[in-house]
């Protein structure tokens, strides 16, 4: 269960937590560079793109996205983090919210590239399902909701990371199973990464 004040009392130690833990290896977050270059890649940015990333955290992608030339949103329900990223991409619009509500009317639609790292597995299935179905109305043609996470293609590889992972084992986080969505979305592809990660790729 997502619990916003978890996030708040994180977001100064985040960074460094997270970097600590993908240098020890391993699940959950052994493997996260190579996972945040491959979100990168699938998006196809250029110049001038629109990209919107769902639970930004402290800005980390919204700050490389930025300086590749995209232009950048965020969404996070943690004020904390949101501060961090402000002050890391003054140029993003932001916006203090949970990432299932609406965005911002003024905010369009023509997103290149929709992405969230780390942060959708704190969303039920029906509800990952309904958000994007809603996410792919907003992208521009051609364009891709990317979410780059501990995630598998099947629900035996995420059981088998299940037991490998014993006890460190986060039975609050609901990960995604590209088969599952899959029967409900078209358009699903996974790139695993390590064996307990990956990106999914969904394409109108
Ligand atoms: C582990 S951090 C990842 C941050 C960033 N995406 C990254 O990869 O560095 C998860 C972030 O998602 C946000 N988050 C999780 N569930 C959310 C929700 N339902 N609505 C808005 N933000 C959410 C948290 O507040 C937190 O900032």
């Amino acid at each position: 269960m997502y619990d916003v004040e978890q996030f708040e009392a994180w977001a100064l130690d985040y960074e460094r937590d997270a970097a600590r833990w993908e240098a020890e290896g391993g699940y959950p977050f052994g493997g996260r560079t190579q996972m945040m270059g491959l979100v990168k890649e699938l998006a196809h940015l250029e110049t001038g793109a629109k990209v919107l990333d769902l639970g930004c955290g402290p800005g980390i992608l919204l700050g490389e996205l930025a300086d590749a030339g995209c232009e950048v949103y965020g969404v996070d329900s943690a004020r904390q983090m949101l501060a961090l990223a402000e002050k890391r991409v003054p140029s993003a619009h932001l916006n203090l919210a949970d990432l299932r509500d609406e965005l911002p009317s003024e905010w369009g639609s023509g997103y290149r590239a929709i992405i969230s790292t780390y942060a959708i597995h704190h969303i039920d299935d029906a509800d990952k399902v309904a958000l994007i179905r809603r996410l792919l109305g907003l992208l521009e043609p051609g364009g891709a909701v990317l979410i780059g996470d501990v995630a598998f293609q099947s629900a035996a590889d995420r059981d088998a990371a299940r037991a490998a992972a014993g006890d460190s084992w986060d039975d609050d986080e609901i990960y995604c199973v590209a088969d599952e969505l899959a029967a409900e979305l078209p358009g699903v592809r996974f790139h695993a990464v390590t064996p307990w990660s990956g990106v999914v790729e969904i394409r109108a």
